[in-house]
């Protein structure tokens, strides 16, 4: 058994169940490099404010370098008994170092040590996610721009409704990750605050300039009380809910996508390299990278869920509750980044069938509110042009015909106000080209929102 570094109150050593279960070492481990540049510019604050000698740092900086080249070559040893990633690199560099070692705990706890990690851990995580973010929205103006007038069956309640330009669409999820990589540059906000030298909860007796190591690791703002920044993991939770949003819109498209390359919709093919087939059925071709990003999406609410949880009722300041942190945060980061990885993969890989698109659009009365529009341009109010092409599509399906099917003499009969120029109002083209309101699906809007997007991303 190793020693302790906090053994000088016990008398009886630590059962082995109970270190095994108090033991974090398997998940918080790969917290290591972010521990070692925090004790490293900890103990160069600590020479700067002279409680350690230059001569000290040196031995301790050494020392710790020499730690993360050992991580990093898989020589170094794990053990329960050392709990964390802590005091495991702590432990470590007594046996390198001899006694200076122990200086180097001064002025310091391991709650503001963690929460330090943490943060520097969850801001390149969150630095990463908005850039593979950024890159994803490229490709969806690239395929928006590529599919700039195939038009599709827009719906709702997923019932045919009114026709939509698939650049239109796809450019609705640019909105959504946009929003997305917003929501993750602002959380980032407050994950990057500095809270070592808080100490365990009451900051600390030594003149420690928090600043400084602040301005060492490359944080803008150091934490204003020492309490709170050892008890707060909501920076954590924003990243995870960020992280849940994003999934919902990921599991979204995946959702469209998957109907979409069913036989039923066929609106598009996934590429053989993203698809798997079946053990049993030699025809398929399924969907399942979507499925699963769908199916990861649950585990990421979960993520979050487990971390407020967590966090609820805990009295001030750190509980050792807190330890249970990392996994939910490490899962729902390494889930997020994975599920963007294969979309910016996969979304390239993707053959919009244009034709069948734009076929589906043309059946199902998407144009039923053009033509109550129509009759409205001809003088007749909403409420009485919506009812006689209410009336038209009823009178279509029992003939089997499309409203634009129909004679002029048959679509008279339900209004006296129509002549032959409905037939070129009631054209998919006409019918998007009207759509001219701010945001709508209008040809030249759709042309302005991918140029607005393409100055945006800098393309
Ligand atoms: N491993 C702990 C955690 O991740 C940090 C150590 C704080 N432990 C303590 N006994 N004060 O939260």
């Amino acid at each position: 058994m190793s020693e302790k570094l906090w053994d000088g109150r016990f008398t009886q050593s630590t059962d082995k169940l109970v270190e095994k279960f108090t033991s974090s070492i398997d998940v918080d481990k790969r917290l290591y490099a972010y521990d070692i540049e925090g004790s490293i510019a900890h103990c160069t604050m600590l020479a700067e404010v002279s409680v350690i000698t230059d001569k000290e740092r040196d031995v301790l900086i050494a020392g710790l370098n020499q730690i993360k080249t050992e991580i990093e070559q898989g020589q170094f040893i794990y053990d329960d008994s050392l709990e964390d990633i802590h005091m495991h690199i702590e432990s470590r560099l007594f046996q390198i170092t001899g006694k200076t070692a122990h200086k180097l705990h001064t002025a310091r706890s391991r709650n503001d040590q963690v929460a330090l990690d943490i943060r520097m851990y969850l801001r390149e995580e969150t630095r990463h996610i908005v850039s593979a973010l950024n890159e994803l929205r490229k490709i969806l103006v690239s395929l928006a721009e590529n599919n700039i007038t195939t038009v599709l069956p827009g719906y709702t309640h997923l019932q045919r409704a009114q026709p939509v330009l698939l650049s239109h669409h796809l450019m609705a999820y640019y909105e959504m990750f946009t929003r997305d990589q917003q929501r993750f540059e602002d959380c980032l906000k407050r994950i990057n605050v500095m809270p070592l030298g808080s100490a365990a909860l009451a900051g600390t007796t030594y003149p420690i300039d928090r600043h400084f190591t602040a301005k060492l690791l490359d944080f803008p703002i150091v934490s204003s009380n020492s309490m709170d920044s050892v008890a707060d993991r909501d920076f954590a939770v924003e990243f995870l809910s960020s992280a849940s949003l994003c999934m919902i819109h990921f599991s979204r498209l995946s959702e469209e996508l998957i109907l979409w390359s069913s036989s039923e919709f066929s609106f598009i093919e996934i590429s053989d390299a993203f698809t798997t087939g079946s053990s049993i059925m030699p025809q398929k071709k399924n969907p399942d990278v979507c499925e699963i990003v769908r199916g990861k999406t649950g585990r990421v609410f979960g993520d979050l869920m487990a971390l407020l949880t967590l966090m609820k009722s805990l009295p001030m300041a750190y509980n050792r509750d807190m330890q249970e942190d990392k996994e939910p945060l490490f899962d729902g980061a390494d889930t997020l980044k994975m599920c963007i990885e294969v979309y910016i993969r996969m979304l390239p890989n993707i053959r919009f069938k244009h034709d069948v698109m734009e076929q589906a659009a043309s059946k199902g009365f998407l144009n039923a509110t053009d033509m109550a529009d129509y009759l409205v341009n001809k003088g007749l109010p909403f409420r009485q042009a919506h009812s006689a092409a209410g009336r038209t599509v009823s009178y279509a399906i029992l003939n089997k015909k499309e409203i634009h099917e129909l004679s002029i003499k048959e679509l008279q009969s339900f209004s006296e106000l129509i002549s032959e120029d409905i037939f070129s109002f009631l054209t998919k083209e006409q019918m998007i080209n009207r759509r001219k309101s701010f945001g709508g699906t209008g040809l030249d809007n759709v042309k302005a929102a991918i140029a607005k997007a393409k100055e945006l991303l800098e393309l």
